[in-house]
């Protein structure tokens, strides 16, 4: 593990803290296609609570809300998470969203087998380590119900920003102040041990673009 890691993980809480506080609503407030794609997957799972990471201002917490689910929303961003209870408040869904500041390098504060769907868009790929990652999943696993599903996105390595600006090791590379873990295929298939892997899914996001996998996984019944 690189040396500057725990100093990288402070700063780039900073990072995205004054990123959030200069761009409000960054993301803007139109759904991310995965998120669309994965209210679809939870309710055909007939999943009615979602559970997302990394939700920053709430582009997508706030779709599935309006969806019908019932959202429980974190980042370790509580300048994210003000500005997506702010639009909850606004928008006549706050009692469907709970926002809970948590760094995904801890575990989850849920119970065992307590939430139908899990979404994080993004997340998995910021600045953590691959024994991070598996840690974050492990957690993921406990926290669903039997049968539940996980959806989560990733930048990979065939990315224009893989192996560009600083690199931080275990394939994490800084670009513009963004720490990003590029995901390997080999990375996708050890994190669905033990899952049913249903679909690794290429896409584009943005104007770099950013290239991305969507994965899901479900737990078996
Ligand atoms: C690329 S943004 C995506 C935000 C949101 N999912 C979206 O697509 O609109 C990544 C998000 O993860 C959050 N984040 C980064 N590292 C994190 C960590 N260790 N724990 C929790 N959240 C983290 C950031 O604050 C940011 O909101």
């Amino acid at each position: 593990m690189a040396e500057d890691r725990p100093e990288l993980g402070r700063a780039q809480r900073r990072h995205w803290q004054d990123t959030y506080a200069t761009h409000p609503g960054m993301y803007g407030e139109r759904p991310s296609a995965a998120g669309v794609h994965a209210a679809e997957v939870f309710r055909r799972a007939g999943a009615e609570d979602v559970l997302e990471l990394g939700a920053g201002h709430g582009r997508d917490a706030l779709y599935f809300a309006h969806e019908g689910f019932t959202v429980r929303a974190t980042d370790f961003s509580v300048k994210a998470l003000t500005q997506l209870s702010a639009a909850a408040r606004a928008q006549g869904v706050a009692d469907r969203i709970t926002t809970v500041e948590h760094d995904v390098r801890e575990p989850l504060p849920l119970p065992d087998a307590s939430v139908d769907a899990v979404f994080a868009h993004m997340l998995l790929c910021m600045a953590l380590s691959t024994e991070e990652i598996h840690t974050a999943v492990r957690e993921v696993r406990r926290v669903l119900r039997p049968g539940g599903t996980f959806v989560y996105t990733v930048r990979h390595t065939g990315d224009a920003h893989y192996r560009a600006g600083v690199p931080h090791g275990d394939d994490i590379y800084e670009h513009g102040g963004f720490a990003v873990h590029f995901f390997t295929r080999d990375l996708v298939d050890a994190l669905a041990d033990g899952w049913i892997l249903n679909e690794v899914h290429s896409f584009e996001e943005g104007d770099l673009p950013r290239r991305l996998w969507r994965v899901t996984q479900t737990l078996p019944s």
